[in-house]
């Protein structure tokens, strides 16, 4: 296990500093004990700016007074030469060719976006799920002409995918797999970024329709969960094969700014299934790896468990533990399948900047990322 030396700082770049994942980056590691923001990226309108005059900020925490002056590059590699890790918030139309070129230029990227979700060789990780799925990267680096020592992408799941991963892989690793699940999302606004989604078509409504978000959750959620198998040396997500898990999601954004609230029913493959109460006591042990790797943005509590019968709620939960972890509630007896609860993630943290940020964290105490 490698950490960070003495007060060593590891200096970072962010792309798509300017957007809604891009500033919670922003805002997060102005007290972070070893990352310090080196360089900053985004879009052509903002390039050449100081970031406090090219951002429109939007967090409750004013702007570091070390980013402010800092100006805004376009995202072009040469920029981010001096950063150990670069996390992007780009959007994703843009992500996919600015990405990997800063991959073929020997940096490591954490990405917010879909573009690599799917790709074979890039890792989906929720941090506090699925770090060994790391273990692919030297095959993406040997795959690169020419073979790269040094660049590689980690992506992160969809920020509704994220949250229910975290309960799904507690309950896997104490009762075995799950084969069925159904989830039913009330998705934030702040997760379709700023200005997002029109005032006139979100107060006093809920819209039953996010274009592609169903089909990720019922996607991403089998390559995180399922493991990375290696056969005559070469690795594969072989995407819960091994019990097949049948996901079924239905979307819906609602007028919450932040917070994403979800309905989730699951079927084990194991009978009996475990009664709501062992279910509550899986979920409250669970200790994902990046708590004993030492990762310094790691919540305490990956899921607390809630005994009030009305909470998780977005307004009073979303940033307990800074939005690291994940909030259960309810959890009680279906009679379709075996056991239902209510799940509440933050969006924009762990479903976005956060999980970035201990996975870089990870990266370098495993010695992915020499420091
Ligand atoms: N919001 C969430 O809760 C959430 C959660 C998980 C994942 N994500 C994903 O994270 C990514 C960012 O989302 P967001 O909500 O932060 O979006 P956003 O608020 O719209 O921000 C987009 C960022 O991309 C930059 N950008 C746009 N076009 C560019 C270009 N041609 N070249 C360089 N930079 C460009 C923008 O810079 P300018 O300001 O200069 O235009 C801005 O910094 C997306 O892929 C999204 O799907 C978002």
């Amino acid at each position: 296990m490698y950490a960070v030396p003495g007060d060593k700082k590891v200096k970072v770049g962010v792309l798509g500093a300017t957007g809604t994942v891009g500033q919670r980056f922003i805002a997060l590691l102005e007290t972070h004990p070893y990352f310090v923001v080196h360089a900053l990226g985004a879009s052509a309108r903002s390039a050449g700016k100081s970031y406090a005059l090219g951002t429109n900020w939007k967090q409750t925490t004013p702007i570091p007074a070390g980013v402010r002056d800092l100006v805004i590059r376009p995202c072009n590699p040469e920029h981010f030469q001096e950063c150990a890790v670069v996390f992007s918030g780009l959007d994703a139309d843009v992500a996919g060719d600015i990405e990997a070129s800063f991959r073929a230029a020997e940096l490591a990227v954490f990405s917010n976006a879909k573009s690599y979700r799917r790709d074979l060789n890039v890792p989906l990780v929720v941090p506090l799920v699925n770090p060994h799925h790391f273990n692919i990267i030297p095959q993406q680096r040997a795959l690169h002409s020419p073979p790269l020592q040094k660049g590689f992408i980690v992506t992160n799941a969809n920020c509704s995918t994220t949250g229910i991963v975290i309960p799904l892989v507690a309950l896997e690793r104490a009762f075995g797999p799950i084969e069925s699940c159904i989830i039913t999302t009330l998705q934030a606004i702040s997760g379709a970024g700023y200005p997002g989604v029109p005032s006139l078509d979100i107060f006093d409504n809920v819209v039953p329709y996010i274009s592609g978000e169903e089909e990720k959750i019922e996607w991403e959620t089998l390559k995180i969960l399922g493991e990375l198998a290696q056969t005559d040396g070469e690795f594969a997500f072989e995407m819960h094969a091994h019990t097949p898990l049948r996901v079924s999601a239905s979307c819906t954004r609602v007028p919450v700014i932040e917070g994403h609230t979800e309905t989730v029913s699951v079927r084990f493959a194991r009978r009996p299934a475990p009664s709501p109460q062992q279910v509550r006591e899986a979920l409250a042990a669970y200790a994902p790896a990046v708590q004993s790797a030492g990762c310094p943005s790691a919540p305490r509590h990956a899921i607390w468990v809630h005994e009030e019968p009305d909470r998780p709620q977005p307004r009073l939960d979303r940033m307990f533990q800074q939005g690291a972890g994940v909030s259960v509630g309810r959890v009680r007896q279906c009679p379709v399948l075996d056991i239902k609860f209510v799940v509440l993630s933050n969006n924009v943290n762990i479903g976005a900047a956060t999980s970035s940020i201990i996975n870089a964290e990870m990266a370098i105490s495993t010695g992915l990322i020499a420091v």
